[in-house]
């Protein structure tokens, strides 16, 4: 055995997890529990796996239960599209495998739901096939052990961390290897502030030898975001601000903000439409600019004391409400962030 399989398979003896339920578990147990454990922890995992076998103990059972059974004993872990394929590839198995759950890795594979990874993980941890696995928590592994500088999302690192993954299988005990891979991602070498000092495979690690586990795996390419202008038109009775609801969908969707328009002199007429002589008084505030995933939107903010409060039928949603009850509402942070600047200038 290699040198990184033999380390490995001796401390998941010793410090790895080994009193998971669904351990030593069959090839349909092992499958439910990598599919709650894909996007959930394993603390969290525990009580819905022992309820969710409790109740279909088996493939047959699984696919002869209504999808509303199946989806109310995965209320609560998220990402539902897991549970519906689950109930579809029970379906599956049924109809192609006689309700078995098939014990070859292209039979596998094939089923909804269940990717390379997941498929060798069953395959390994229930079978004792001699499979490779590369989840999120092996590819840092792997990156940080064979020092990769480059981005594992990007397809060409992903091929070349599956090699490695490949050629570092043992030909034996595949099943305490696997889980080892799987712990010593989990436990030790994490994300942040790895372990070093318990790792296992610390002495071939060509990123702790290279002193650079805190820089791998690589992070995602930061794409150049594009960017939005926004005017907001902070209409002030005294102390008290006109607010409108968002749409529901969308940025902000259903909070409240002042109205916005696209640029100044949309503002302008929005004024002097709505506030006439009061609109001359307007102020433009310093701009600012706020990050989402998708975009930056900079944000100029255009201050107005009206004499009178209106509201008007064409923009139903509209309250005006005092700037402290403003920052009690449903409001988004850079509407908290001008309106605690209102109450200082
Ligand atoms: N995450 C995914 N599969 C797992 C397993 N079998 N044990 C612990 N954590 C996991």
């Amino acid at each position: 055995m290699n040198d990184f399989a033999a380390n490995l398979t001796h401390w998941q003896r010793m410090h790895g997890r080994n009193a998971l339920p669904w351990q030593g578990g069959n090839a349909y147990q092992v499958w439910i529990s990598e599919i709650m454990l894909q996007q959930t922890q394993v603390a969290t995992v525990i009580p819905y796996y022992q309820r969710f076998l409790a109740a279909f103990p088996t493939v047959t059972a699984l696919a002869t239960a209504s999808e509303d059974q199946v989806l109310a004993h995965w209320s609560g872990l998220g990402y539902y599209t897991r549970a519906r394929n689950l109930y579809r590839a029970a379906q599956h198995i049924m109809q192609r495998h006689s309700g078995n759950f098939p014990h070859s890795y292209d039979s596998i594979v094939a089923l909804p739901g269940i990717g390379r990874s997941t498929a060798a993980a069953i395959c390994a941890l229930a079978l004792k096939q001699r499979h490779a696995i590369l989840d999120g928590n092996v590819k840092r592994v792997l990156a940080r052990y064979h020092a990769i500088k480059s981005y594992p999302g990007e397809k060409k690192t992903e091929a070349l961390l599956w090699q490695h993954a490949e050629d570092l299988l043992p030909t034996q005990d595949i099943a305490v290897y696997t889980q080892g891979l799987m712990d010593l991602g989990a436990l030790v070498c994490t994300r942040s502030k790895p372990l070093c000092s318990a790792c296992p495979v610390q002495r071939n690690c060509a990123a702790y030898q290279q002193g650079i586990t805190g820089q791998l795996p690589v992070p995602r390419p930061r794409k150049a975001l594009p960017e939005r202008h926004s005017t907001f038109i902070l209409l002030l009775n005294g102390n008290d601000i006109l607010l409108e609801r968002r749409p529901a969908t969308g940025i902000w969707g259903g909070l409240w903000c002042p109205p916005q328009v696209e640029n100044i002199k949309d503002a302008g007429n929005y004024c002097t439409q709505h506030y006439g002589e009061d609109a001359q008084y307007a102020r433009v505030l310093p701009v600012f600019t706020h990050t989402f995933t998708h975009f930056k939107l900079h944000i100029t903010p255009l201050r107005l004391q009206v004499q009178r409060k209106r509201l008007h039928a064409t923009e139903p949603g509209q309250i005006w409400l005092a700037v402290q009850d403003a920052l009690q509402a449903a409001i988004p942070a850079p509407v908290r962030k001008l309106l605690l600047g209102l109450q200082i200038t």
